[in-house]
């Protein structure tokens, strides 16, 4: 059946062919088409038959030669074809599949990867949004603010400010908050890292990352770089035993070259961000790193009311008794406060008012201690 449908189609193209004699030009034409289609084909298949080529990073150059690394961690030293454009460590290239020769640099955006990875904005956030904790802002205010605004301060009386500081203490107390604030008091770029992102999400790529941002902030300076739960990147480890440890570990090393690298009086400045500050590397805390700690706690009661009043500020409410929801509150973070507003508010949308009454934060308070001792039990059974 087959052999007699391919007979039929060739008659069908000789008689479009010969049929058409009167007009030798046309048939000229059509010869024309037909070959340059079987042509493009013939090109489409040898595409087909080439084998890929892989994508690696160049790590170092030793003469003509390079050391490079492929996604999957391996490493080989091999020859660059004498037809491939410079090369630097760090670019991109494509190698051939058989004998890893470098064949050519690809120009894969480095600042596409960087800032698709990390969140970067110019905060607008004030002091004044920050309740109960005077003393943290003072000394941040001390210890990066003035550094950046006022250096010549510093060389004049002869002393280093730190490159960084760390910020400790339970989720929820308003760290970021204060690291935003500090970014916006001084106009700089924020960028955000997260630990556990940085090492969940970018195996094989976590070092790579550390040194890109640290460029990107040099770049935008000044700037600050907010590394929230450092303690993923930097705990301590007893052994290290699989690949993904030694991973964690080069992640580490290349924060730790980075911080080392630049100067006190910068315009870069580092702050991290953890509540285990228990498991921490120790390394991360020497002078001329991350080397003022600051606790962030959760506010006493007197901290509570300016966070109440700072997040109750701009809801419509009628007759209140702040102090007696202030004291209800014990033990709660400024987050927990600022849900214990959102909270009162949708019982009073619930209730079709348009004002929130003094029963929906009380109702909101049982519900938002509720919901904590909720997610104890669940951290005692499973976490
Ligand atoms: N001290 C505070 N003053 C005002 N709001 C706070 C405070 N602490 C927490 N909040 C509120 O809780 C939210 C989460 O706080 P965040 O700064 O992310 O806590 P942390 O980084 O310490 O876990 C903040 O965006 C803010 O709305
Ligand atoms: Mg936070």
């Amino acid at each position: 059946m087959t052999m007699n449908k391919e007979e039929d189609a060739g008659k069908d193209v000789s008689n479009v062919v010969f049929g058409y004699t009167a007009n030798n030009a046309q048939v000229e034409e059509e010869n024309r088409i037909l070959r340059e289609t079987v042509n493009q084909l013939k090109n489409e298949l040898t595409k087909f038959q080439k084998t890929p080529l892989l994508v690696c990073e160049i790590k170092d150059l030793q003469g003509d030669k390079a050391l490079m690394r492929l996604p999957n961690g391996n490493e080989f030293f091999v020859n660059i074809a004498a037809s491939c454009e410079p090369l630097t460590a760090g670019d991109s290239a494509l190698v051939e599949q058989k004998n890893l020769t470098v064949v050519k640099k690809i120009p894969l955006s480095k600042r596409f990867t960087v800032e698709q990875f990390v969140i970067i904005e110019k905060p607008n956030i004030s002091w004044s949004s920050i309740g109960g904790l005077a003393e943290q802002m003072t000394e941040i205010k001390e210890v990066i603010e003035l550094p950046l605004k006022k250096p010549e301060l510093f060389k004049a009386i002869g002393i280093t400010p730190p490159k960084g500081i760390l910020l400790h203490g339970p989720p929820g107390t308003g760290k970021t908050l204060l690291a935003k604030a500090v970014a916006s008091s001084t106009k700089s770029t924020f960028i955000e890292l997260v630990g556990s992102e940085l090492v969940q999400k970018f195996i094989g790529e976590g070092a790579k990352l550390v040194k890109e941002v640290f460029q990107l902030a040099r770049e935008r300076a000044p700037s600050i770089i907010f590394i929230d739960e450092i303690d993923a990147l930097a705990s301590r480890r007893i052994e290290i035993g699989t690949s993904g440890e030694r991973e964690v570990q080069r992640t580490f090393m290349q924060l730790l070259a980075e911080i080392d690298g630049f100067k006190h009086l910068g315009n870069v400045k580092v702050v991290g961000c953890t509540n285990r500050k228990d498991i921490l590397d120790p390394a991360i805390l020497r002078p001329g790193r991350l080397d003022r700690l600051i606790y962030v706690p959760v506010p006493n009661v007197e901290g509570r009311k300016e966070i109440f009043h700072i997040h109750a500020k701009g809801m419509a409410t009628g007759r209140m008794n702040a102090q007696k929801l202030v004291d209800a509150m014990d033990g709660f973070s400024g987050a927990e406060v600022r849900s214990v507003c959102t909270e009162a508010g949708y019982f009073a949308i619930r209730a079709s008012r348009h004002k929130v009454t003094q029963d929906d934060f009380v109702k909101a308070i049982e519900k938002v201690r509720q919901d904590e001792e909720a997610s104890k039990d669940y951290l005692v059974m499973f976490g």
